[in-house]
């Protein structure tokens, strides 16, 4: 399963990719205002830094006005992935720029038949939010098995892109069921090498090295 980083900070991005562990980066609006920089400075910097697939999120309501963003967004690197909503306007936007070989992400997914729906439309990532899910009660990673099962049967190539993510237990559980990519925040990416066993393990054997060290 790849590693996406969920975030819009270069320190952050730079971090993770410094231990191997960044396969591509999912930006959205949010996420931009977060850091609080340049919209176009800010990916045109992560473009260059992570030679891996980097979504860029249209704000347009129409398909034209997302296709003509698009064309903004593809200049500033070459491996810009272009994000669009999940609507009718939004797979229009999916349906013409799959045709010119660019590569989209459909984002705001909540249900299996969405995903359905934007596999049709061409899409090259989905991303269903199974954190936002979780927090209505729903059960977020139902919707991941779903979805794989339909892909499955219908050998779509349509990647699903495991997006909201909050916990280590949202990653284990999207690559147990076989999900392509998960979009991880960085202080999650950090969680998934905590357990107390390693921690009391190095402390045991610093502790010992001691010992034969000043022997
Ligand atoms: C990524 O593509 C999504 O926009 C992001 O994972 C949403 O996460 P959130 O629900 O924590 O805002």
């Amino acid at each position: 399963m790849e590693f996406f980083i969920d975030s819009a900070d270069i320190s952050e991005i730079q971090k993770a990719h410094a231990m191997g562990l960044v396969d591509g980066v999912t930006t959205n609006p949010t996420l931009i205002k977060k850091a609080n920089r340049d919209h176009e400075q800010t990916i045109r910097e992560i473009s260059g830094l992570i030679p891996g697939p980097i979504s860029v999120e249209t704000l347009s309501e129409t398909a034209d006005g997302m296709v003509a963003e698009a064309d903004i967004y593809l200049k500033w690197g070459k491996n810009i992935v272009i994000k669009v909503i999940m609507t009718p306007e939004g797979m229009k936007a999916v349906r013409i720029l799959s045709e010119r070989g660019v590569r989209t992400n459909v984002t705001l997914v909540f249900t299996p038949a969405q995903a359905l729906i934007a596999a049709k439309a061409g899409a090259t990532y989905v991303s269903p939010f199974v954190g936002r899910l979780d927090d209505i009660g729903q059960a977020g990673m139902g919707i991941i098995e779903q979805i794989r099962q339909i892909f499955d049967n219908y050998s779509f190539k349509t990647k699903i892109l495991v997006a909201s993510v909050r916990n280590p237990i949202h990653i284990l559980d999207a690559a147990l069921i076989g999900a392509d990519v998960a979009t991880v925040p960085p202080a999650t990416l950090m969680q998934l090498f905590k357990h107390p066993l390693t921690d009391s393990g190095v402390q045991a054997f610093l502790q010992d090295a001691k010992a034969w060290q000043t022997a």
